[in-house]
């Protein structure tokens, strides 16, 4: 495979006489694609019907002159105006009922019947005129789903679409009531037409009904992405891709992925550190100018995942972004850092947002490659290194990495709709086992919960996996390396109620949940031997053998045979002692990377990164800051 770079642009913003400079200066640069295309509804429709093709069929073919391929966006992240005179009620509610209004983007609500007939139309004729350009590389649905909190919805169209979801799931209106247990509180209904959203309700809704409706949220994504699939295909049949985000998690990302054909993700590491890695500010400190060691990483492995193996980093965060507390610069060399680290998770290019900064509108201050005057910003020269340095690299031959790390957007729901302390969210449990892997220098594959087959895989973990589909927990029983499940696991069934035999009820471990308890922050248990338990603790009933136990002699983590069952929510030391217990157990190496260094192997390559601001030694020798290291396996 290729490794390719590229940049993403906006023709409508610039005068149509810097087109063709700006196409030359990209090639110059060793860029390969551009994207286009994914706001210009404004000007492609400016009044319902009027099509103006004529200046993206000229940009097209500037760029497309130049030898650049290009990835065509459609435009439904941004309806014009007039949309919503044609559309009053296309609008998304949030949970105080208030309109999402128009003024800046994403304000449509993916139920609305109306809207998504309009993003297909539109997606159809881009299709037809451009399906067969002969630059034409790739399509991107819409632009981030999800983005600016933007797939629950509380509008009248969510409503009477969930009414009808529900009544296909659940036929009548008695296995509702019985599924969801109505009967408590006198909830139960009459018929599907009583059912409302589960927002403005006096105190906490029904634990079913909300997850019944994060679960029908989800699906309006994938139905509405689907549409503009099905609309694409009918003029070309070039890849579609959507580009997804990072720690979003209101939609099935492998559900939207199973459409399409590469997966792609936009990696803001200064932005996302910041905004939502979670970290205590001494390490938000530490990396400000880096970005989190891992976060990016997971995010390449989940759309590694998510895309079947074909993905792309669609924008690359190149110096400044705009939209975090604080928007510090990268240290220099940590573009091509988080360049070469996507290349060593498997990308099949690395697109930068933005080719030009804009002068005006709500993206002012965020850097592009190219200054407002048109001078080189230092993100470029990191940018041309890259290009480079690919064109003398070796092609990348992808290996299965010996260990599977299941990640389950139903589960993220479950423990949002019932986290049973302040503060407990599944991202932040499987993010906390993915960092102690890196920390332990292993490559991961992240696994949707779907997946059955696991031969190839050494270790397998599964945390907190509320509910589990029959069919996953006997492939994952039947799995013959090493397996960890907890806390938490398989504690509901499908539709949230407690299941009797009480939890996990796994075969081949003896073991039940008796009690759980959450902690404030302020209380974590301490293990023997070092790390400690915060957060969440369940008490395990079954005689089977202890590998980490509380100070006070309560179990905290268990085994048997290859089974290991955490009963808590364990803190870096913990983690890294049960990282290090499970890999002697499958027989794979356990390294204790220096703070800030990170390695991913390829099947032909292993590469090291220096996340940290000051030089680090790596086993294949010194790392300076933003260092990266390539070996030949
Ligand atoms: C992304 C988005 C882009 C741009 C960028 C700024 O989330 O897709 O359109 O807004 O952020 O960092």
């Amino acid at each position: 495979m290729k490794r390719t770079l590229g940049t993403c642009y906006y023709p409508e913003h610039w005068p149509e006489e810097m087109w063709a400079e700006d196409a030359r200066r990209m090639a110059e640069a060793g860029l390969t694609w551009v994207r286009i295309g994914e706001f210009a509804w404004s000007r492609l429709e400016p009044a319902p019907g009027d099509m103006q093709w004529d200046w993206l069929d000229r940009a097209m073919d500037t760029l497309g002159d130049a030898g650049l391929r290009i990835v065509l966006g459609t435009p439904s992240a941004t309806p014009p105006r007039w949309m919503l005179d044609r559309h009053p009620d296309m609008l998304a509610l949030d949970g105080q009922g208030r309109p999402r209004g128009f003024g800046s983007r994403r304000h449509y609500c993916f139920s609305h019947d109306g809207y998504r007939a309009e993003a297909a139309r539109v997606a159809r004729l881009m299709a037809e005129r451009y399906g067969s350009h002969p630059q034409l590389g790739a399509w991107q649905t819409d632009n981030e789903y999800g983005c600016h909190d933007t797939v629950i919805s509380y509008s009248a169209a969510a409503r009477q679409a969930f009414r009808l979801w529900l009544s296909e799931r659940y036929g009548d209106i008695a296995a509702l009531n019985a599924a969801w247990g109505n009967v408590f509180w006198s909830m139960e209904y009459d018929h599907f037409d009583q059912i409302d959203l589960p927002n403005l309700t006096v105190t906490e809704p029904n634990p079913a009904h909300s997850l019944a409706f994060r679960r029908f949220s989800s699906d309006q994504v994938v139905r509405f992405n689907r549409a503009l699939v099905e609309a694409i295909r009918q003029g070309s049949d070039a890849p579609i891709s959507h580009n997804y985000m990072g720690r979003v998690t209101e939609f099935d990302h492998y559900q939207t992925g199973a459409d399409l054909e590469i997966a792609t993700w936009d990696s803001y590491p200064l932005g996302f550190l910041e905004d939502r890695v979670g970290a205590d500010d001494a390490h938000q400190r530490a990396f400000a100018r880096q970005g989190d060691p891992d976060f990016q990483a997971f995010h390449h492995d989940l759309y590694r995942s998510v895309g079947r193996g074909r993905w792309w980093v669609m924008e690359q965060q190149p110096g400044p972004v705009n939209w975090a507390p604080h928007n510090p610069a990268p240290l220099p060399g940590m573009v091509r850092l988080w360049s070469w680290e996507a290349f060593a998770h498997g990308a099949e290019a690395v697109c930068y947002f933005r080719w030009r900064q804009a002068p005006f509108a709500q993206e002012q201050m965020h850097a592009g490659l190219l200054r407002p005057d048109s001078v080189e910003a230092p993100g470029l020269a990191e940018a041309r290194q890259v290009a480079l340095e690919l064109a003398d690299a070796p092609e990348v031959q992808p290996v299965q990495a010996p260990v599977g790390l299941i990640f389950d957007y139903d589960a993220e729901w479950a423990w949002e709709v019932q986290p049973h302390g302040a503060g407990l969210r599944y991202f932040d449990l499987v993010f906390a086992h993915y960092r102690a892997l890196r920390r332990a220098g292993l490559s991961v594959e992240i696994l949707s919960p779907t997946t059955r087959e696991f031969s190839g895989y050494r270790m397998l973990l599964a945390p907190g996996l509320m509910h589990l589909p029959e069919a996953l927990k006997e492939a994952l029983a039947a799995f013959e390396g090493v397996l960890l499940i907890g806390p938490r696991t398989a504690a509901r069934d499908g539709e949230f109620n407690i299941p009797v035999p009480l939890p996990p009820d796994w075969p081949g471990l003896d073991v039940v949940v008796a009690r759980v308890e959450s902690l404030r922050p302020d209380m974590p248990v301490t293990l023997v031997g070092g790390g400690a338990v915060v957060g969440y603790l369940e008490e395990l009933e079954g005689a089977v053998e202890t590998v980490l136990v509380a100070e006070n002699g309560q179990p905290v983590c268990v085994r048997q045979g290859g089974t290991v069952y955490m009963a808590g929510w364990g803190d870096d030391a913990a983690l890294d002692r049960l990282v290090a217990m499970m890999c002697e157990a499958a027989g794979l190496p356990c390294l204790a990377l220096p703070d800030g260094v990170r390695c991913r192997e390829t099947g032909t390559e292993r590469f090291w990164f220096n996340y940290a601001a000051e030089a680090r030694a790596c086993p294949a020798g010194p790392l300076p800051p933003a260092g990266v290291l390539r070996e030949a396996l």
